[in-house]
Parts: C-alpha cells; sequence; structure tokens
C-alpha cells in the first residue's frame, strides 16, 4: 500500500511538473472510492453543507460537522492525504484556529483548508508553528458570500489582481504546502502560478493552474439543483439514481 503524499512535498512535487488533481469526500464510501484512484488529496470540504447537508451555503457548517465528516472520511481512506476545512468562525483567531485545527487532525487529517488572504498570515503563522500542515485558500472565498453577494470571479481589475497577487505570496512564505485559487480569472490564476513555489489548486480558476479540484458531486452529476458553468460532469448520477428506482418502485408494485 502506498503512503499518502506529505504536504512537505507538495513544492518539490510542483518543480519536477507534476499535475495535481483533488476531489472531495463527505464519507465513508466516497473516501474509500476516491482512496483507490490516485488523487494527491482528498477534501472534507465545506460544500458538505451544501452538497449534503442542505444547507443554502457553506457558512452554517459547524465545527463539529466537520469533525464527524472527517472521521467518516478517514475511516475510508488509507493511502492518500485528507485535508479538512476550517469551517466558518472555527478560525477566528489564533488560538481557536490552532485548537479546532488538533481537533480535525486528532479527528484523521493530514492538513487544514483555511480561507482568507493577507488577513489571514497571523492564523496561517500559528497554525504552523504548531506543525500543523496549511492549504490555503484565496480567490473567492464560500465562508463569505453573503458579504460578497454571490460567486463571482475574481481578479479582473487591477486592483482586485495586486491584492491576490499579495495574497498569495504571503501565503506561500507564511509556509502553506499548496493553496486553492477558486474562482480566480485565468490568465491571473496562471500568473500567480508562475510566481509562487507552491502548487496552485484551481476550481473555476482555468487549466494554467498546478492543479485541479471540484465538488465530487458536480462532477459525477449528483447535485442537480446548482451546476457550476465551469464543470462538465462525467455522469449523470442524479437521473440515474432517480431511474434505478422508478425501476425499483416498478417492480416492487408489479
Ligand atoms: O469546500 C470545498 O469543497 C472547497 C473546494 C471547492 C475547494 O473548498
Amino acid at each position: 500500500m502506498s503512503q499518502p503524499l506529505p504536504p512537505s512535498t507538495f513544492r518539490r512535487k510542483k518543480s519536477e511538473g507534476h499535475k495535481f488533481a483533488s476531489l472531495t469526500a463527505y464519507d465513508y464510501p466516497l473516501g474509500r472510492l476516491l482512496d483507490e484512484v490516485g488523487l494527491d488529496f482528498i477534501l472534507v470540504g465545506d460544500s458538505l453543507g451544501m452538497v449534503v447537508l442542505g444547507h443554502p451555503d457553506t457558512t452554517l457548517v459547524t465545527l463539529d460537522d466537520m469533525i464527524h465528516h472527517t472521521k467518516a472520511v478517514a475511516r475510508g481512506v488509507s493511502q492518500t492525504l485528507v485535508v479538512a476545512d476550517l469551517s466558518a468562525h472555527s478560525a477566528e483567531t489564533p488560538e481557536q484556529a490552532v485548537a479546532s485545527a488538533r481537533q480535525l487532525i486528532a479527528a484523521g487529517a493530514g492538513a487544514v483548508k483555511h480561507e482568507g488572504g493577507t488577513e489571514a498570515i497571523p492564523i496561517i503563522q500559528a497554525l504552523r508553528a504548531e506543525g500543523i500542515e496549511v492549504l490555503g485558500h484565496i480567490g473567492m472565498l464560500p465562508q463569505r458570500v453573503r458579504e460578497e453577494g454571490g460567486y463571482r470571479i475574481k481578479g479582473k481589475t487591477p486592483q482586485q489582481a495586486e491584492q491576490l497577487i499579495k495574497d498569495a505570496c504571503a501565503l506561500s512564505e507564511a509556509g502553506v504546502f499548496g493553496m486553492v485559487l477558486e474562482l480566480v480569472s485565468p490568465p491571473l490564476a496562471e500568473e500567480i502560478s508562475r510566481k509562487i513555489p507552491v502548487p496552485t489548486i484551481g476550481i473555476g480558476s482555468g487549466q494554467g493552474c498546478d492543479g485541479q479540484i471540484l465538488v465530487t458531486y458536480d462532477l459525477l452529476g449528483m447535485f442537480p439543483w446548482f451546476k457550476p458553468k465551469f464543470v462538465q460532469p462525467k455522469l449523470d448520477l442524479a437521473s440515474q439514481i432517480q431511474g434505478a428506482v422508478r425501476e425499483f418502485i416498478g417492480e416492487a408494485r408489479s
């Protein structure tokens, strides 16, 4: 059985031209299925708030939700790095961030993800000082979707672009092992990827990133009520499930 790629190797793998692939998981079967196919890491994303718990966005996900789902995923994963999201309001001070991250690590995560740019540096430094591996997340920040009024592309204006470059450089210097670029304008995402030594993992940010991540339910056509424009689903599981259930109803009632 192969060992999970340690976060400390991500920088080297980028310099060797490796292209990273990651997906989200929220439970044991999905964690186990994804573990068997060779992703670079599996994210227990707070997107679980929308695709599993039925909330309108990720802001209502609690640390307890994250711990519960991280434990379930970790039970199914033996060879892939598991990264768990620090949920909204679980990392508002460096002390709180460290305490929350320790609980996610105890639940089975090998690293945590934290949303935010330069303002998040004290949190990231505190986590790194405790030896906790951190994946950054800049661009569109789902935990701030209410303040921002929707899911919009970031980095189209020169001011936004300059800030995102500053964010990426600051996170890299603070010791993240990689960072998610969510809905970052593709030319800017490519520029950031060239500028920093740690891998950029894009979602809706074009092919110029060092890797790609998706919400697995979007990839599999499992959440038909909200379809991000940048995803080309590989399956239509929602229709297949309903088709199978209709067949079962027919058989049960025949
Ligand atoms: O919560 C999540 O699933 C994420 C990914 C979309 C990057 O943050």
